[in-house]
């Protein structure tokens, strides 16, 4: 069976050591996209597991299709009753340098196509008429993704439902919450061992802190919610139960962990601490609210900071320039201080004589940001 995990624009490398880590072959990526082969077990484990992940669709088939009857046919080969109850049904579309080039002409094709399979039998359908289910909008849709690409056709099932990055523990959030996805793949990169402090002066609403707690103690960040495969008929249900079983047994929650989170803010405080509770880490993470500028020459600091301070499009609100100007006496001032922050600031220079600083580009949903990245000097 082949499978298809999507991922940020940049996580790509990340999200394949995780698929491979899972025990799995990886048989391509691309950008936003890493292709993997396995059974069906592969689908509760990834979605219970992954921490950079976005989706995990299933192929369900694939041919050269070169008009839109082959395009109806081939997704009528589908046993669309073995994934699809009375949900809602979603259907979205890519293609590239293929002869369908309508997006909205396949999807409503592909959709036609769905609903004359799932009639199929019931003989509520007269001829000639276009036939209609029942769709209960309180259900999770289901989506189906058509891949055009050089005219081979791909129908993929979202097994995931929601994007994972949406773990389930965050009830409320402040201004500019980092998604979670993004906030674990800064942790992987940051450096951290989990021997030593991990730090975020800029908390919010807690998400680094809490991944990072998540990653320390080895809790799988999908058992907190749902996903679209656990409505599946044809998907074995066991195979769920032990995958959550088997994370369950991997949780290391004894293990001692230095987590320090703070914010000026009290009332995102307070917030992050609610997160954290849902999420079962609250105990691991001391929380303070502080300003930044406390720590400066305050005692020193040893460990990893990942941070996400306020940046120009979404908090104008704060005085930049000063913000990134502490940053900097930050790092200056506290030798040992390693890791770095996301921003999409431009105007921060890291100071060079702190330490050795590396920078990632990549994309916060539309907003192009930089992860400031300082190592110690050897
Ligand atoms: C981009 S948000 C962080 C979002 C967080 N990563 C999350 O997922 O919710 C930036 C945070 O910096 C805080 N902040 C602004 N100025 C600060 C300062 N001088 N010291 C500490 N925190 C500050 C704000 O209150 C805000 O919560």
């Amino acid at each position: 069976m082949n499978f298809y995990m999507t991922c940020a624009a940049g996580l790509e490398s990340i999200l394949k050591k995780e698929i491979e880590l899972a025990g799995y072959v990886v048989i391509g990526s691309q950008p936003t996209l890493v292709r993997f082969k396995w059974d069906l077990s592969a689908i509760a484990k990834m979605n219970l597991r992954s921490r950079v992940g976005n989706k995990l669709y299933l192929e369900l088939a694939q041919h050269i299709t070169s008009d839109f009857n082959a395009l109806f046919d081939l997704v009528k080969t589908i046993d669309w009753k073995d994934y699809i109850q009375n949900n809602p049904i979603i259907v979205t579309a890519m293609t590239k340098k293929s002869l369908l080039t309508s997006t909205p002409t396949i999807q409503s094709i592909t959709k036609k196509s769905i609903v004359k399979k799932l009639l199929q039998g019931q003989g509520t359908r007269d001829e000639g008429q276009e036939g209609r289910i029942f769709e209960d909008q309180k259900l999770t849709p289901i989506e189906v993704l058509i891949s055009l690409d050089n005219d081979m056709c791909t129908v993929l099932l979202n097994t995931t439902g929601e994007s994972l990055h949406k773990r389930g523990y965050k009830k409320a959030t402040g201004e500019a919450p980092i998604n979670e996805a993004l906030a674990a793949w800064l942790l992987l990169l940051s450096g951290w061992k989990f021997s030593e402090p991990l730090y975020d002066f800029f908390c919010g609403s807690g998400t680094i802190v809490i991944e990072a707690a998540l990653l320390a103690k080895n809790v799988a960040p999908g058992m907190f919610r749902s996903f679209a495969f656990q409505k599946f008929r044809r998907y074995d249900q066991s195979l769920f139960a032990a995958e959550l079983t088997a994370a369950k047994n991997k949780m290391m929650l004894d293990k001692q962990h230095t987590i320090i989170a703070s914010d000026i803010n009290p009332q995102m405080i307070k917030i992050a601490q609610e997160n954290a509770k849902i999420a079962g880490v609250e105990k691991y993470i001391t929380f303070a609210t502080k300003d930044l500028v406390s720590y400066v020459d305050g005692p020193e600091l040893i460990g990893t900071l990942v941070s996400n301070p306020p940046y120009g499009l979404r908090m104008n609100a704060y005085d930049l320039e000063k913000i990134y100007h502490t940053i900097t006496q930050l790092f200056t001032q506290h030798p040992k201080l390693h890791g770095g922050i996301i921003t999409s600031y431009e105007k921060f220079v890291p100071d060079e004589v702190s330490g050795t600083w590396k920078t990632s580009m990549f994309y916060n949903g539309w907003e192009r940001c930089r992860f400031y990245k300082k190592s110690l000097m050897k």
